[in-house]
């Protein structure tokens, strides 16, 4: 199930960067596109976004909005 999530975000991804979103984790060049098709794609939490799109895996200063906004679009 995960694997599968995982290769239909890979599959989602891709293009330009600045027609996909505004970018809301600079360390991994995440956008909030990126968090939407995690989440269509099947991710049921911040930690399967997280783990699919790398959001907030690096320096960590984007956590806790990224958390907030993750928990908004999962409840759209
Ligand atoms: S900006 Fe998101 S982990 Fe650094």
């Amino acid at each position: 199930m995960f694997k599968s999530i995982i290769s239909k975000f890979i599959k989602s991804k891709g293009g330009n960067k600045e027609v996909n979103g505004k970018v809301v984790c600079g360390c991994f060049k995440v956008t909030e596109q990126d968090l939407k098709n995690a989440i269509k794609n099947g991710a049921n939490s911040f930690e399967e976004v997280q783990a699919i799109t790398k959001v907030g895996t690096g320096c960590g200063r984007c956590i806790e909005g990224n958390k907030a906004l993750v928990d908004y679009l999962l409840k759209k």
